[in-house]
């Protein structure tokens, strides 16, 4: 457009006549509410006339309740799909789903300092994502290390989407990038998992085979390590054999940025059997 056309719209826009009129109320019955007042406007823009008569007040605040309800319930079905989205997203083991700070059960100073240690973390976890700090959970099987860290990887959703793994998924899932018919390449995968805000890594013993495989697990935790991105490690190994298992620098660089944290009492498993037989 011109700019002498558009100075045209201007004055042809300025010669229509514009107003409007009201006219008095009238009584009009809804077949819903009953009697009310309407109240009519007519609008007059150059030959057009519009006649405006309000409607129903009942039935058009009905009407703004019910579109506000479905904006409400669309709104909490996205919600809802996105943190069950997110959730599928961190790959934790359904049976840690809803595993939490609250539902973990505290029997001494020992499981309530581990406790408070893993709830600490998640709620500083913005400042863990800047110095990389990490957690290195070791214990016996069934004293709650995966249960604490499902519950921290939930309780930094939804604006932290992290992930589980076990270490044998991990190298799994690493090595099956070597095929030929793989879609995703390694150094692609590397990738994600160098960047992802949090990685949980479980299962980390002594069994887990060829040095080729094992130097999987160093690459990761270095490539986080210089990252400075923090990562949870779960081990039933004692301080001396997990040092063996995960290699005397990739160990000295965890521990400089990661809290130990023993997990040294009964397996929960064993203690429930206890009270059920004790009921
Ligand atoms: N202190 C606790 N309070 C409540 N449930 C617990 C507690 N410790 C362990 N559990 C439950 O016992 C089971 C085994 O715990 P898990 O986290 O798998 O142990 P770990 O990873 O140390 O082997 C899980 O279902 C877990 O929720
Ligand atoms: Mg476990
Ligand atoms: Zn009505």
């Amino acid at each position: 457009m011109t700019e002498h056309s558009a100075k045209n719209m201007v004055s042809v826009s300025a010669a229509l006549s514009a107003h409007q009129e009201t006219f008095d109320p009238v009584s009009v019955v809804c077949g819903e509410h009953g009697s009310f007042e309407s109240f009519g406007t007519l609008y007059v823009i150059g030959s057009v006339r519009r006649e405006v008569w309000t409607k129903c007040p009942s039935c058009t605040s009905e009407e703004r309740d019910q579109e506000r309800e479905k904006r409400e319930l669309m709104a909490k079905e996205r919600s809802d799909a996105n943190v069950f989205q997110l959730l599928s997203q961190t790959a934790i083991p359904p049976r840690f789903v809803g595993k939490t700070f609250s539902n973990y059960r505290v029997e001494s100073d020992k499981q309530a300092k581990a406790l408070a240690v893993c709830k600490e973390y998640a709620q500083s976890f913005d400042s863990c994502l800047n110095t990389g700090a990490s957690l290195i959970l070791s214990g016996m099987p069934g004293t709650g290390k995966s249960h604490l860290a499902a519950a921290i990887l939930q309780a930094i959703l939804p604006k932290h989407v992290g992930a589980y793994v076990t270490l044998m998924d991990l190298i799994r899932s690493l090595r099956d990038t070597w095929r030929r018919d793989s879609t995703t390449t390694e150094s692609q995968l590397l990738n994600r998992l160098t960047h992802l805000p949090l990685l949980v890594i479980d299962e980390i013993g002594v069994q887990y085979g060829t040095d080729g495989e094992r130097a999987i697990l160093f690459d990761v935790l270095d490539r986080r390590y210089r990252e400075m991105k923090p990562s949870i490690l779960m081990t039933n190994l004692a301080k001396d054999d997990f040092r063996t298992a995960i290699g005397d620098r990739v160990f000295d660089r965890m521990t400089e940025v990661g809290r130990w944290v023993p997990f040294d009492w009964p397996s929960y498993r064993i203690q429930a059997r206890k009270e059920v037989k004790n009921a």
